[in-house]
């Protein structure tokens, strides 16, 4: 059977990169699988959060999966810190993944940065516990961008090192799931940055709870250079705003880069801004109606979550009393 887990961490407002580089392509395969999407508290803590945040981050990163789409009774919806297994098949994962090869990990470089010593150790065992997030359900697929493909690698590697060390078949060999046009958006003050949720101008991006004016402000006021649009691929060479800009009209109207470079090549940047603001008012407004509501029905989204967690463990018990087993961890 074919099985999604994918993850977020609940760390600040999500935004329009994490809507069109993630959230809106899970929607999509709710269609063809079945979805685990958790809201992964766990992985947040690797750095320090402040505890009344992560409670109100979690529920806001649940809020926004409704209220984008994704169908918490065809799919599960839940926190990752309430099913235990998910800690205790990260701890032997951690006798499975080698030293050597999480020392490989290009994301702890760059998040440990100058003063690796003092990373938490949570932050170096980061790629192990993912592993364990996707194999507690044997998910076989993971929808991923570009920055989480190692740690994917690292995910099979543990998998296949389990299964050979043990003389077993028992985990998958997850496959991933990588999505085309737009899944890296840009900041909207600087093209060559990714959109983020640490950057201190607000303008930089389009929050999920921005409603139709700040969505069309931010869009006016985003950086363009002096040019008119290029007209082709080749052109986007040191116009990375350009590229952003038109990448993210192609992603919210679900056409190719292509087509959006033949309609508004040689337009001025002012025409174009217009057009992308109607369109992403059009497409994300009625969206951000939603989240603002259902961030106020706290009940609601806490029992989407409780449900969620109950359907998580019900399918992570079963494998992770197998799991101990397998290593040999007698049943008392
Ligand atoms: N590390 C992922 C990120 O930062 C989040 C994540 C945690 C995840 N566990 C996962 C993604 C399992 C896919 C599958 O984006």
């Amino acid at each position: 059977m074919e099985r999604i887990f994918s993850g977020v961490q609940p760390t600040g407002n999500l935004h329009l990169g994490n809507y069109l580089g993630a959230i809106r392509n899970w929607v999509r395969l709710q269609e063809d699988y079945e979805c685990l999407f958790c809201v992964v508290d766990l992985h947040a803590v690797t750095v320090w959060q402040d505890p009344v945040e992560l409670k109100a981050s979690t529920r806001h990163v649940c809020a926004a999966m409704l209220a984008a789409g994704i169908d918490a009774k065809r799919n599960i919806i839940f926190n990752q810190s309430q099913v235990s297994g998910h800690a205790e098949l990260a701890w032997i994962f951690n006798c499975v993944a080698r030293l050597g090869w999480l020392n490989r990990m290009t994301q702890f470089k760059e998040k440990a940065g100058k003063n690796k010593e003092n990373a938490s150790v949570g932050l170096y065992a980061y790629p192990n516990l993912m592993a364990a997030d996707i194999l507690l359900y044997k998910g076989t697929h993971v929808p991923v961008g570009e920055d989480q493909k190692q740690h994917l690698e690292l995910a099979r590697d543990i998998a296949i090192k389990f299964n050979n060390d043990f003389g077993v078949d028992f985990f998958p060999v997850v496959e991933p799931l990588i999505f085309g046009a737009a899944t890296r958006v840009m900041s909207l003050r600087d093209g060559t940055a990714k959109m983020s949720k640490s950057d201190p101008s607000e303008l930089s991006r389009i929050a999920m709870t921005d409603d139709a004016d700040a969505i069309a402000k931010k869009i006016r006021k985003a950086k363009t250079d002096p040019d008119a649009l290029p007209g082709s691929e080749k052109e986007f060479a040191g116009r990375p705003e350009a590229a952003n800009l038109m990448g993210i009209y192609a992603a919210l109207a679900d056409i190719e880069v292509a087509e959006v470079l033949t309609r508004f090549g040689g337009k001025q940047f002012s025409d174009f801004k217009q057009e992308l603001a109607d369109l992403a008012v059009e497409k994300l407004a009625p969206m951000q109606g939603e989240m603002r509501r259902l961030m106020d029905d706290t009940a609601h989204v806490d029992a989407v979550l409780a449900d969620g967690v109950a359907r998580a463990r019900a399918i992570a018990g079963p494998i992770l009393a197998e799991v101990h087993d397998i290593v040999g961890f007698l049943r008392s």
